[in-house]
């Protein structure tokens, strides 16, 4: 029986079916590794970035089978860096989609640049190179596609004009983590990937996020700009084997990920084949489970030859056979207990992206189809089948009161 904490929400009296107490729509799975980690770092008399950062990116880079990973304090800044090592600049348009978080745009702010939205595939949410085409400009430098709940981009069709017209690719992969393209790891496929350790992510640092690069030049310039422009292995200049000169070699950012930050990323790392398991187990348990509801479609799985990551659980609401709309199946489910969210509300319906780069309502029929539909249930390691049983009990329940 799980134990209402600060963080819960109204318990209604109202409810009638689903969890007998709140079930938050995240929660991130520390154990005993986690504790031992940071507990050693702590002790180490090293808190920074050091030894454990430098751990978690061989770790991290053997995972994929890359060379090199280099860790920093957030997917944001691993974007950022990677816009910026691949020669992004004021005055460039820089692709991505609609349908994703502000970050991803906000990143081709940082460096002058202007986000150009394109529309994506209304069932996958994702960007496809159709809409890259169509979204081009004679000023385009950059694509940005995102792999949105974790279900990677089909990314052949985007590398192909991105080849053609000579753009970069870097890949939002925030959500992407362990997920394959046509038996190819996301984080091998292109120019630059940027993940992410945010505390809901698939592993977490509380805050943190990992860029790869696959131009090993390029991969050094992110190094050297991530820890303020500084000379190579500058933070060792407070240790035995340092040296207290350093150059600045140019102008960077203070994007360093710390020991204790990483402590956390190394015992998540280990367990990241187990979590992924359990999320695609659950994620079973939930198709199962809705497969009688015609009023929710299920999310898309990746192809044969392709790893969905799991990382959200997005039903489709088949609103039409409803009396109730999206935002109001979210209250009935919040009134049984079940805590969910949306995933996304796409940039072109914020303000700022209306008032600063001048778009419209109506601009993105395949990402507003999306999410006037989308509802995001809970989906982590640290649920139980009977959670998810619980989750299903509240669903059905909504679905049957608010029938059309
Ligand atoms: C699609 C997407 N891109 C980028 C980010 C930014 O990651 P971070 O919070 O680590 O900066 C997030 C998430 O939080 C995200 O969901």
């Amino acid at each position: 029986m799980r134990r209402a904490t600060a963080l819960d929400g109204p318990r209604a009296d109202t409810a009638t079916a689903g969890p007998a107490s709140w079930l938050p729509f995240h929660r991130p799975s520390i154990g005993a590794e986690e504790i031992a980690e940071v507990v050693d770092t702590l002790r180490s008399g090293w808190v920074t970035t050091g030894p454990k950062t430098q751990r978690f990116e061989r770790e991290f880079a053997a995972r994929l089978g890359v060379p090199d990973a280099l860790a920093v304090s957030s997917g944001t800044a691993a974007l950022h860096l990677a816009l910026r090592v691949l020669g992004v600049e004021a005055g460039d348009d820089v692709i991505l989609p609609a349908y994703t978080f502000t970050a991803t745009a906000e990143a081709v702010t940082y460096l002058g640049a202007r986000p150009v939205l394109a529309d994506v595939d209304p069932v996958t949410c994702n960007l496809r190179g159709e809409d890259v085409e169509r979204a081009r400009t004679a000023r385009t430098r950059a694509v940005i596609p995102v792999h949105i709940a974790g279900l990677p981009c089909d990314m052949d069709p985007i590398l192909d004009v991105a080849r053609s017209r000579r753009l970069a690719v870097i890949e939002d992969a925030a959500h992407a983590l362990p997920a394959r393209d046509r038996g190819r790891w996301v984080g091998t496929l292109s120019d630059a990937t940027a993940f992410s350790f945010y505390a809901t992510k698939n592993i977490t640092t509380g805050e943190g996020g990992m860029l790869v690069v696959r131009d090993r030049r390029a991969a050094e310039r992110a190094r050297m700009l991530a820890l303020h422009g500084i000379s190579r292995d500058a933070w060792k200049r407070y240790t035995a084997a340092g040296h207290w000169r350093y150059e600045i070699l140019a102008s960077g950012y203070k994007y360093n990920l710390p020991d204790l930050a990483a402590s956390l990323g190394l015992a998540q790392l280990r367990k990241l084949a187990r979590f992924h398991a359990r999320r695609r187990r659950l994620a079973a348990r939930y198709d199962r489970g809705l497969a009688q509801l015609d009023a929710i479609a299920t999310p898309p799985h990746a192809p044969r030859d392709g790893t969905h990551a799991w990382h959200l659980y997005m039903i489709r609401l088949r609103t039409a056979a409803l009396r109730i709309d999206r935002d109001g199946f979210i209250e009935e489910l919040r009134a049984r207990n079940v805590g969910t969210s949306v995933h996304f509300i796409p940039l072109h319906l914020h303000p700022y992206y209306q008032q600063e780069w001048g778009y419209r309502p109506g601009q993105f029929p395949g990402a507003e189809a999306a999410w006037s539909q989308v509802v995001s249930l809970p989906l982590y390691p640290a649920m139980s089948d009977d959670d998810v049983d619980d989750v299903l009990t509240a669903v059905a329940d909504v679905v049957r009161r608010h029938r059309r």
